[in-house]
């Protein structure tokens, strides 16, 4: 009897013990410092939000970009999981997007052409033959403001605002976009935009951040298992135009509606994938009601991370960095080799403005953009 007490106390002992550890929380906190200056002096500032974890994600006001994101692995380590530069030049003088936000347009219009209300628009054809990503100087190449930082009771928070004239990159209106990014006590990065404009344009926004979940930017991530929630693509032709159908993934390469590993159909003998160099495509996300939904999961059975993407867009780009190609310098000098990054860009679909069958990206006055965007981690043994 007495043993038997004294084995389950022990037990208690024990079980109190491993349980508060695993259920130890941190001070939700945001941290800012100066991350460099701009040609013309001005100083870009970044802010490492920590979650009640130990989660952390730092990001910069040049861009609305994620520098670092943490995440834990299958034994709770913590190790970056995004691709992108140490330092202020690396962003300025790049040309892949890393952890931006793009916009006006998110993805490409054809030939940079496009008319609203009855005038055509030439956009920066930054992109031969066709418009990218906002242009030349798209939001991922500006400097935002930031509104405000907080610590929610959901995690630490910040709000910025990015301001694009009437005629920048010749697009129409004044156009105003606020992005809220929260880091979750749950380990999600939430991000909740909303946008306004004094003049009909287009606007479709998406953040491009790389992800690797291996935490080791030397390995590629074609051994990443992902799933991707559409039973349709919208196919390209040669110059990764949309062609205005969309195509069923049953029984091709582009399926992933079952998770699988991103490197086993991707040299396939297939026309989209030799278009693409890969898979950079837009999947028609199921279940499109302007709801926020998943997307998209990714898996990656070494470190067991886990990274689920839910948006209440109706399509998501996922590209796998097929135009890396071991020349950009990112964090800590690792250079970047081909598809050692994925993205996962929730957006409307590509050429929009020009496939009237699609659903619209026009912003007019009055109006509210909305989109929520969420990449939350787990683990799974
Ligand atoms: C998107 C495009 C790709 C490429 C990357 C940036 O994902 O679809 O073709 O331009 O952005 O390099």
């Amino acid at each position: 009897m007495k043993k038997l007490l004294v084995v389950s106390v022990s037990v208690l002992f024990l079980y109190t013990v491993v349980s508060c550890h695993s259920i130890k929380k941190e001070k939700p906190m945001i941290e800012k410092s100066v991350f460099g200056k701009l040609a013309d002096g001005s100083q870009v500032e970044a802010y490492v939000l920590k979650n009640a974890n130990g989660m952390s994600a730092k990001i910069i006001n040049y861009g609305a970009s994620i520098v670092t994101l943490t995440a834990p692995d299958k034994n709770g380590k913590y190790e970056d999981v995004v691709l992108g530069y140490d330092n202020i030049e690396g962003y300025v003088n790049g040309t892949t997007y890393f952890g931006g936000i793009v916009g006006r347009y998110g993805n490409r219009i054809a030939k940079g052409k496009m008319t609203i209300d009855g005038k055509e628009y030439q956009l920066a054809v930054n992109n031969a033959p066709n418009h990218l990503h906002g242009g030349v100087v798209g939001f991922n190449k500006k400097l935002w403001t930031v509104d405000k930082t907080e610590i929610t009771k959901n995690g630490p928070a910040i709000t910025m605002t990015v301001v694009s004239k009437d005629g920048e990159e010749n697009y129409p209106g004044n156009v105003k976009l606020t992005v809220v990014y929260t880091l979750t006590n749950d380990n999600a990065l939430s991000m909740v935009y909303t946008g306004s404009t004094d003049k009909t344009t287009v606007l479709n926004p998406t953040n491009h951040s790389y992800f690797n979940l291996t935490g080791d930017m030397n390995n590629t991530i074609l051994d990443h298992e992902l799933m991707i929630n559409a039973d349709k693509i919208t196919p390209v032709d040669r110059g990764l135009i949309t062609t205005g159908k969309l195509e069923d993934v049953a029984g091709t390469p582009m399926d992933f509606r079952t998770a699988k590993k991103i490197g086993k159909d991707i040299g396939a003998d297939f026309e989209q994938l030799k278009y693409g160099g890969g898979y950079d495509h837009n999947w028609v996300t199921n279940n499109y009601d302007k709801k926020v939904r998943l997307i998209a999961t990714v898996y990656e059975p070494k470190s067991g991370r886990v990274m689920e993407t839910y948006s209440d867009e109706p399509g998501v780009q996922f590209y796998c960095g097929n135009f890396l190609n071991g020349t950009v310098a990112g964090k800590g000098g690792i250079k970047y080799a081909k598809r050692t990054g994925l993205c996962l860009e929730a957006q409307h679909y590509p050429d929009s403005p020009n496939k009237p069958e699609f659903p619209t990206t026009l912003l007019k006055p009055g109006e509210t953009y909305h989109q929520t965007t969420i990449y939350k981690f787990t683990t799974k043994k």
